[in-house]
C-alpha cells in the first residue's frame, strides 16, 4: 500500500527506488536464512512451530462465537440445525483433486517432522492429510462418498471404503495445478452427466472441496436449504479475494451439472485468457471474482455482510455462503471473522496450519467431541507450523 502511494507522483521512477532497494534486500535476507536451515550448519531455532501453540480465544465474550475454557467448549455449537427440517433422500460425494509428485516422493529423511509419536515424511504427510480428510467426512456425513480426481500417472496408495478415485487426463504439474483443477472439476462433471436422466430418482449432488479441510458438520443440508440454486461458493469481505475456489458445490441434476459446468468454462476461460501469470497460486479465485465481478448487476457489498444470498450470474442460480460458516480458515478467525461462528461447517487448515489438521483429529479420536476440538483449532490457529 505505501508502495502504491508513493508512486503515484510524477517522478515516480526516482521516489520508487528506496522501495525496489528495500525489497530485494529483504528477499535476499530471506534466502540467506533458507539456505543456512538446508545447510542445517547455523543451529537456529526454526521459525515455524513443530508443535501445537494455544494461545487466547478470539472472539472471547461474543455470544455468537464459541467460547472455550482451555480446549473444553463452554457454548453449545449448532451442529445439525438447518434452517429447513425436511430430510432429503439426495446423497452428497465430496470431490477433491489430489496427486503426488515425484520430489514429494524422493523427500529425504531431514525432512521428517513428528505429530503425537508418528514420524511423517513428505509423502506420509500429504497421504495423512487425504486420509484425515476422509476420516472427517465420515465420522460426520457417513453416507457420503468422496471421490478423488488424479492425475492418471500418479498412484494413490490409499484404499479405502466409501472412497473412488478417478483419474482424469491434464497436466498436473505444480505450476499448473490450480487450472487443471477446474479442468478436472469440469471433466468429473462431464462424466457424470452421461447417463443421467431428468427423472433421476436418486440425485448426487457434489461438493468440491481442498483436501486440507475438516467437514465438521453436514452439508448435504445446504442442498434442501436453499432449493434454488446450482452451483454455491463461499465468500469473504476481502475486497481482492472475496471468493475463494476451496468449496464449490452443485446440485446433482442435470440442470445443475450443466449450469455448473458452464459457470465453471467461464471460470477457466478467463483464467486461461487474464490470469495465466498466476497458473500456480490463486488464480481461480481471481478468475472466478472477475467471472461474478463482470456480471452487470452484482453488488459487491454483500460481501461485507455474514449472509447467505442468491443471485443468477450467466445462466446460472449462484449460491454464495459465508466463508466464516462454510470455509472457516484459522488465521482469519483471529481477524475478519472475529472468532468462531457456533454454526461453522467447514474448517480449511491453509498454508501452514497442516499440522493443525493432524493434531486436531488425533484429539478428536481420542475425546470423540467436535465442540472442544474446535477449541483447540481456535486457540491454536494463529501459530504458522512447520508444515
Ligand atoms: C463436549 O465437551 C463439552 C465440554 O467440554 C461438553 O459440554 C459437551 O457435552 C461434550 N459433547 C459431547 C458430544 O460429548
Ligand atoms: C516421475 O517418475 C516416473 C518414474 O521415475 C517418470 O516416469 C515420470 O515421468 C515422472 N513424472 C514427472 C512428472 O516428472
Ligand atoms: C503413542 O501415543 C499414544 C497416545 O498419546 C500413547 O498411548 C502411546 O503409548 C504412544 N506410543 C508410543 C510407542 O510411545
Ligand atoms: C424446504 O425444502 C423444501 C424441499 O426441498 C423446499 O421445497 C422448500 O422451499 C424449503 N423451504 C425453505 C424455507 O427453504
Amino acid at each position: 500500500m505505501l508502495g502504491k502511494r508513493i508512486c503515484v507522483g510524477w517522478n515516480r521512477l526516482f521516489l520508487c527506488m528506496p522501495v525496489v532497494i528495500l525489497i530485494v534486500h529483504l528477499l535476499s535476507v530471506t534466502e540467506l536464512n533458507q539456505q543456512n536451515n538446508f545447510g542445517g550448519v547455523h543451529k537456529k531455532k526454526p521459525r515455524k512451530s513443530d508443535h501445537l501453540i494455544l494461545g487466547p480465544a478470539a472472539g472471547e465474550g461474543l455470544p455468537d462465537r464459541l467460547q472455550c475454557q482451555g480446549t473444553k467448549a463452554l457454548s453449545k455449537m449448532h451442529f445439525g440445525t438447518s434452517l429447513n427440517n425436511s430430510r432429503s433422500p439426495d446423497r452428497v460425494a465430496l470431490v477433491t483433486v489430489f496427486t503426488i509428485y515425484n520430489s514429494t516422493v524422493e523427500s529425504r529423511p531431514a525432512d521428517l517432522v513428528t505429530v503425537g509419536n508418528i514420524s511423517y515424511g513428505k509423502l506420509e504427510r500429504s497421504m495423512a492429510i487425504l486420509n484425515i480428510f476422509v476420516n472427517f467426512i465420515q465420522a460426520v456425513m457417513p453416507q457420503s462418498n468422496v471421490i478423488i480426481l488424479t492425475d492418471p500417472a500418479s498412484e494413490l496408495p490409499l484404499n479405502r471404503d466409501m472412497v473412488t478415485i478417478q483419474p482424469i487426463q491434464g497436466e498436473y504439474s505444480r505450476d499448473k495445478l490450480m487450472l487443471q483443477r477446474i479442468r478436472s472439476y469440469i471433466a468429473f462433471l462431464e462424466s457424470r452427466l452421461e447417463g443421467l436422466n431428468e427423472n433421476q430418482e436418486q440425485v448426487t449432488h457434489f461438493i468440491f472441496t481442498d483436501s486440507d479441510i475438516a467437514v465438521i458438520d453436514d452439508l448435504g443440508q445446504i442442498f434442501t436449504d436453499y432449493p434454488d440454486f446450482d452451483l454455491a461458493l463461499t465468500f469473504r469481505n476481502n475486497k481482492d479475494q472475496p471468493l475463494n475456489s476451496g468449496f464449490i458445490a452443485v446440485r446433482g441434476t442435470v440442470e445443475g451439472i450443466k449450469r455448473g459446468k458452464a459457470f465453471l468454462q467461464e471460470v477457466l476461460k478467463v483464467y486461461s485468457s487474464r490470469f495465466m501469470e498466476s497458473s500456480r497460486m490463486l488464480g481461480d479465485q481471481l478468475a472466478l471474482a472477475w467471472v461474478i465481478k463482470s456480471h452487470p448487476n452484482f453488488n459487491t457489498r454483500r460481501f461485507s455482510k455474514r449472509e447467505a444470498f442468491l443471485d443468477k450470474i450467466g445462466g446460472a442460480s449462484v449460491l454464495f455462503l459465508p466463508c466464516s460458516v462454510y470455509n472457516w480458515t484459522p488465521p482469519e478467525g483471529a481477524g475478519q471473522f472475529h472468532g468462531m461462528p457456533l454454526d461453522v461447517k467447514v474448517v480449511h487448515f491453509k498454508g501452514s496450519r497442516k499440522r493443525l489438521m493432524l493434531e486436531s483429529w488425533n484429539f478428536f479420536s481420542s475425546s470423540s467431541n467436535l465442540s472442544d476440538m474446535l477449541c483447540l483449532i481456535l486457540k491454536s490457529g494463529r501459530t504458522k507450523y512447520d508444515f
